[in-house]
């Protein structure tokens, strides 16, 4: 029924990871197509995004990425160029974010993919595809984090909230769309020369990261009524141990540390609940959900905060945020 077999093969430019006796190496190299299996997109895309995950595959983190060679980028919008599917035709403009894109299936950083159609999903006719990876990963995970925090029953004006990891992707995603929606965001960064940055997009304070670094106690003033935190360890500690009554708080990600000290304190005499968000493999349906939000009633300037880059100097920016150093977002054109 569908074209499953003997597509003509398409040459493309890819940033390919390989693995050498030295340790890994970026290149630009080409690539060819291969034939595409039932219910499979072909995709030529157009954009796509840097994350922080992007960096772990590009730089040989077998925890994200267990063979090379391989092209990474979790984040592809682009067009339909051939359909093994009945859900897409030739020509639709689809949006993947996530699932095993980049991971262990060829990603974004190259100009064609192969992907199940059922982690496509149709891009809103409000967002160009340029603004879609603007937001990319990093700013659907703010939205995850965002809806689950209003779910939570946080409101503007119920106290302020604290984004860690501010002037980064997610964090900066996070900070425009809370203050848009009328909360009092306190932005924490590590980056003295950004507070300007974090007020233009809607933080009322900012404070310096190195006031929550050092383990505190497990109860301290409960300064916020939650928000969201990028960065885990002491700095998620403090945060928990800071959040006052029926407080909610997202992890999302562990840039500072992978490891959680806390206590059962917060949970049981305030009941602060942390929330866990994992926006890779997060139902299609919520994703299409946050998606509609940034082309409604969320909808955000994000060129502000985005510089776009093509794959010749990508391997850069991978070493700038492997080193915490990123501000916004990074925009891969593959054109
Ligand atoms: N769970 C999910 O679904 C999901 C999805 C996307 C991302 N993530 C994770 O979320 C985190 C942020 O991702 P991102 O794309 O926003 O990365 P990013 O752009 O690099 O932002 C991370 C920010 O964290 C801060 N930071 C860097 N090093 C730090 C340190 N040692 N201690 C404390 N803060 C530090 C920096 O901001 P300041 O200088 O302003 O503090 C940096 O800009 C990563 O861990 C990523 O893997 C998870």
């Amino acid at each position: 029924m569908f074209n499953t077999h003997f597509m003509e093969e398409i040459k493309y430019k890819a940033f390919l990871t390989q693995e050498t006796d030295s340790g890994f190496s970026n290149s630009i190299e080409n690539l060819s197509t291969v034939n595409l299996e039932e219910n499979d997109l072909l995709i030529k895309v157009s954009y796509s995004s840097l994350n922080y995950k992007d960096a772990l595959s590009a730089s040989g983190n077998k925890g994200v990425t267990r063979n090379y060679p391989h092209t990474p980028g979790i984040d592809a919008v682009g067009e339909v160029v051939e359909s093994n599917s009945s859900d897409f035709k030739e020509g639709d403009k689809i949006i993947v974010t996530g699932y095993d894109l980049g991971m262990n299936t060829y990603g974004g950083f190259g100009q064609y993919i192969s992907i199940p159609a059922s982690w496509a999903i149709s891009l809103p006719d409000e967002l160009t595809e340029a603004e879609a990876m603007s937001i990319g990963t990093a700013g659907l995970t703010a939205g995850l984090c965002v809806r689950k925090l209003l779910h939570n029953d946080l409101t503007p004006d119920s106290g302020d909230v604290l984004v860690t990891g501010a002037s980064g992707g997610v964090g900066s995603v996070a900070v425009m769309v809370l203050s848009k929606l009328g909360f009092k965001v306190t932005a924490l960064t590590g980056k003295k020369d950004q507070i300007e940055y974090l007020e233009s997009l809607g933080a009322s304070s900012v404070i310096m990261r190195s006031g929550m670094e050092e383990q505190g106690k497990p109860l301290q003033k409960g300064i916020y009524q939650g928000g969201v935190d990028t960065v885990g360890g002491n700095i998620l500690s403090n945060f928990i141990s800071q959040t006052s009554q029926r407080g909610a708080i997202t992890c999302c990600g562990n840039v500072a540390s992978d490891k959680l000290e806390t206590s059962v304190f917060p949970f049981i005499l305030r009941g602060v609940t942390l929330i866990g968000i994992d926006s890779a493999e997060s139902l299609l349906e919520v994703k299409k959900e946050i998606w509609n939000n940034f082309s409604s009633d969320w909808k955000i300037d994000l060129e502000k905060i985005t510089k776009e880059v093509y794959l010749e100097s990508l391997s850069d920016e991978v070493e700038k945020i492997l080193k915490g150093n990123q501000v916004g977002r990074i925009r891969v054109n593959l054109g």
